[in-house]
């Protein structure tokens, strides 16, 4: 993909969509081991603190790395990027790890596997994102910040960004702490919300941020982050949503599994 006039961007841009094909040709046919879909067929696992620490990790450390050493770094509108990012990845990279509700001695049941394929992942998230948003985006100064599509796709990311806070609040805390000490590792129903239209929605959320997040950034990196988290979460959704018919007869059967009243 010669999209760009920088060769190291246009090669990872090219890796990265070869990793999406990838994934939206295995994802349905394979479960990504961790949470409920855990299994020991591919490996060791770990700690799902840890895991998803360090697999968020390079995503953090690739885009600042890029970031604070580019010239641009005080671009308003790499500020701003930068700005978002920062928020997005304490929370999913620090606070989500630590508030996660991990029953006391429980097996690992984060699959290394997973970090390892999210390291390349999020390491070429991270690279080309920041390196789109300091070196590449076409549009300089306060300008674009009055462009529909700068204010259509902030809307959509903080919109959503925030009912994936709420989602996974409510996921986090159907387990009490009680329980999490006494070592029970307990399923119930999530309600309220967006629960109450679909079973996934912090991944309905995680993809309409990442719809947003491209948008505002108006670049091949976010269609990028958003392909292959569709790739992910897709497959993902459908078979979350049939773990919970086939656990629970009393499961809500107007529910959808990712897109409200859709699907
Ligand atoms: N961009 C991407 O490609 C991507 C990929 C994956 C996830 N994500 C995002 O990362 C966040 C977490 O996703 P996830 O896949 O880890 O979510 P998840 O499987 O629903 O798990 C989230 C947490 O809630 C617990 N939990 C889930 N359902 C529960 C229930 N019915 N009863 C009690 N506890 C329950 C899980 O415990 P257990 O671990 O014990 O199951 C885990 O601690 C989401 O915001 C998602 O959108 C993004």
């Amino acid at each position: 993909m010669n999209l760009t006039p920088d060769p190291t961007f246009n090669l990872a841009l090219t890796v990265a969509f070869a990793i999406v094909a990838l994934t939206v040709v295995a994802a349905p046919f394979v479960a990504s081991p961790y949470g409920r879909f855990a299994t020991d067929r591919y490996g060791m696992s770990l700690d799902p603190r840890l895991g998803w620490f360090l697999m968020e990790l390079p995503a953090t450390l690739a885009f600042f790395a890029v970031y604070l050493q580019s010239p641009e770094r005080g671009e308003p509108f790499a500020m701003f990027v930068a700005f978002v990012w920062g928020v997005h990845y304490l929370n999913r990279g620090f606070l989500m790890p630590l508030f996660m509700r991990v029953p006391k001695g429980q097996k690992s049941s984060f699959g290394l596997m997973v970090v390892v394929i999210g390291w390349v992942v999020t390491a070429l998230h991270g690279y080309l994102n920041a390196t789109w948003v300091t070196a590449l985006f076409p549009e300089r100064g306060v300008a674009w910040f009055s462009d529909p599509r700068f204010i259509v796709g902030v809307l959509l990311y903080y919109g959503a960004f925030f009912v994936n806070l709420h989602s996974d609040h409510v996921l986090r805390t159907l387990r009490t702490k009680d329980e999490v000490a006494r070592g029970e590792r307990h399923y119930r129903i999530p309600r309220g919300g967006l629960f109450r239209y679909v079973t996934s929605p912090s991944y309905f959320s995680e993809l309409v941020f990442w719809v947003g997040f491209a948008v505002f950034t108006w670049s091949p990196a976010g269609l990028y982050i958003l392909a292959i988290s569709a790739a992910n979460l897709v497959p993902r959704a459908r078979d979350t949503h049939k773990w919970y018919q086939e656990r629970f007869p009393d499961y809500p059967a107007e529910r959808k599994a990712l897109i409200p009243f859709v699907w």
